[in-house]
């Protein structure tokens, strides 16, 4: 089950607005309470909550995953127009690909898995996987995914894909595994989210990407599909941010690999 979720900012937020002296004089004239609500009303329209996430996923996620991936003829016309902007996300996928296999990983988690196939081309790819687990919050995309991987996995990798949000995993009821892989994820973890991807991935190898927040053509293209997509919430980072954030949730140094939009973190 998806928990509904506030950032721990609004309830102080919240909290503050009831307990400072010159709100609660404020709140006394009709006209500015009314004004009150209104702000809070739209502030609301901008809390994070990842059952946002999987009701858009669940329906965007088949002609995303085509746009990026496949040379698939019959998409809708926005994400035909898309397509020359994602040219960094097949790239993204072989540089995954040659990093895990090149790590010898025996087991490896992926979050976010969307229709596993960066998964197909790993245990393809990859002499020493022995297990593999896909989560994604989506039930479209683990249906799409678990078909394409357990077929490419055949008996030589034990391969399993499960739809859950990440907010709502227990870290101590996973499976073992030895290297995280996260690509795509971030833009849309709640801040409980990315606690939980902490508890689960700090100290383990990885490969975690996120989308750079600066000024760019790319940005602000990416900003109208998404407006126009009616993109729930996105987080971005400034490479100084992720370097921060990625120390916070405990995961140790790691090699930033820049080509145009992509920002990839490889564990060292
Ligand atoms: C941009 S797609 C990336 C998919 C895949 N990783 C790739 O690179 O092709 C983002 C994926 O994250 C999933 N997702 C979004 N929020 C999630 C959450 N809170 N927990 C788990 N999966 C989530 C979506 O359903 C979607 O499949």
């Amino acid at each position: 089950m998806n928990r509904p979720l506030q950032t721990t900012g609004t309830h102080a937020n919240d909290a503050a607005n009831d307990q400072h002296p010159g709100t609660a004089a404020l709140r006394q004239h009709p006209r500015a309470e009314f004004r009150i609500e209104l702000i809070t009303h739209i502030g609301r329209r901008f809390l994070m909550d990842s059952r946002e996430q999987r009701c858009f996923w669940e329906r965007h996620i088949a002609s995303w995953s085509d746009s990026a991936y496949h040379k698939t003829k019959r998409l809708p016309l926005i994400e035909r127009a898309a397509q020359p902007f994602r040219k960094h996300l097949p790239l993204r996928q072989r540089l995954a690909v040659d990093i895990v296999s090149n790590s010898d990983a025996a087991s490896v988690l992926e979050l976010g898995c969307g229709t596993g196939d960066f998964a197909v081309e790993l245990v393809r790819r990859s002499q020493t996987l022995g297990n593999y687990l896909g989560i994604d919050i989506a039930d479209s995309a683990v249906k799409r995914a678990r078909e394409h991987v357990l077929a490419a996995a055949g008996s030589r990798v034990k391969a399993e894909v499960r739809a859950a949000a990440v907010e709502d995993l227990d870290p101590t009821s996973l499976p073992f595994f030895d290297f995280i892989v996260v690509l795509g994820l971030l833009p849309y973890l709640t801040d409980e989210g990315l606690e939980r991807l902490s508890a689960i991935g700090r100290g383990k190898k990885y490969v975690v990407d996120y989308h750079p927040r600066e000024a760019s053509f790319f940005n602000a293209v990416h900003a109208a599909y998404r407006t126009a997509k009616g993109y729930p919430f996105y987080r971005m980072f400034s490479d100084a941010e992720a370097k921060e954030l990625m120390s916070r949730l405990g995961f140790g140094p790691y090699n930033l690999i820049s080509r145009g939009p992509l920002r990839m973190m490889q564990s060292v």
